[in-house]
């Protein structure tokens, strides 16, 4: 047999591997970042993963008060589910690798991390901003991703417990379109979300060949705890029907839809989606400003 035919052959044993699972979760342990806040994306994608009926969601956060009754919600909701509550900083080096040592302890795998926990400060002129609320806000929305990236991608290589037969699994972490350009949010908050794309894409590359896969989402204006300020102010004026209007779907976003974006690329039907920023934005990125009617 040539060297082309085994190529051949390993890459349709392995597209046929991950065929089999398709949009299902079934066995895969998942941890999620960030999932406290009840209008959150975090808690969206917990619901929106075990769909897909995982063994094992850990639900997290750095604030821990919603997290319990998240997951017994889930686990009346979908009774193969197991979901388990842990309060800790996504940003910090200990709790990454303590979560993760947990989720191989108990289940021998893991196959999915969300890195979805994020901050932004109230908007102030770059005069106005310091170093110390510039680190803050890159510890804790590019820190945290380059943890997952590191410590949850090495677990992901592991096999031979928890019936895991190839190294593989599918991190995704949350940037945003103010990470792709300007005009979404602060500077600093900017610049922490583009170090989160290119970290996912430069990993990519460091786990070449692993079957591990890092995608960012970047998603638009949602209707979260983040923007729920924005969305206040709006109602009370009669305007929240603005928000939105700049992207050509006319309209803000609810967190299932970035949600349920996730769960696909935690999904074997992602297979080869991998080193991407997937933007989730209504198509606001996908423009220059226009003047509608002038050139289209
Ligand atoms: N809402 C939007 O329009 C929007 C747009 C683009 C990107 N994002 C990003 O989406 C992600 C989720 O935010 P959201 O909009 O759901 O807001 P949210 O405020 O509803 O949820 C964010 C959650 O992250 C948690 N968190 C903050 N710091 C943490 C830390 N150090 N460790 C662990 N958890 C921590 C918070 O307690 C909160 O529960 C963030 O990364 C945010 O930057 C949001």
């Amino acid at each position: 047999m040539s060297s082309f035919d085994t190529a051949n052959e390993r890459v349709g044993q392995i597209a046929a591997h991950l065929a089999k699972a398709g949009s299902s979760l079934t066995d895969k342990v998942c941890i999620v970042t960030g999932a406290n806040s009840i209008k959150g994306i975090g808690r969206a994608t917990v619901y929106a993963l075990a769909k897909r009926g995982p063994k094992v969601i850990f639900a997290t956060d750095l604030r821990g008060e919603n997290l319990e009754e998240l997951a017994r919600d889930i686990e009346m909701r979908y009774p193969n589910v197991a979901c388990i509550a842990r309060a800790f900083d996504a940003a910090s080096t200990e709790g990454v690798t303590n979560i993760v040592a947990e989720a191989m302890e108990m289940f021998g795998r893991l196959d999915v991390y969300f890195a979805n926990a994020g901050m932004s400060l109230p908007r102030v002129r770059l005069e106005d901003a310091d170093e110390s609320s510039f680190m803050e806000v890159v510890r804790v929305n590019s820190l945290s991703a380059f943890l997952a990236l590191k410590i949850a991608g090495k677990a992901m290589e592991e096999t031979g417990k928890g019936g895991k037969e190839m190294s593989g699994g599918s991190i995704i972490c949350t940037a945003s379109v103010a990470g792709i350009r300007s005009g979404a949010g602060p500077p600093e908050y900017s610049a922490a979300k583009s170090a989160v794309i290119n970290l996912c894409q430069t990993s990519a590359y460091q786990y070449a060949g692993t079957n591990v896969r890092t995608n960012a989402i970047c998603p638009g204006i949602i209707e979260t705890g983040m923007t729920v300020k924005t969305f206040d102010y709006a109602k009370s004026r009669g305007s929240s029907n603005k928000i939105g209007q700049l992207n050509p779907t006319r309209r803000y976003a609810v967190p299932s839809e970035v949600a349920a974006v996730v769960a696909f690329l935690a999904s074997e039907e992602a297979s080869y989606i991998n080193g991407q920023a997937i933007a989730v934005d209504g198509g606001l990125s996908a423009s220059l400003p226009v003047v509608p009617g002038r050139f289209m």
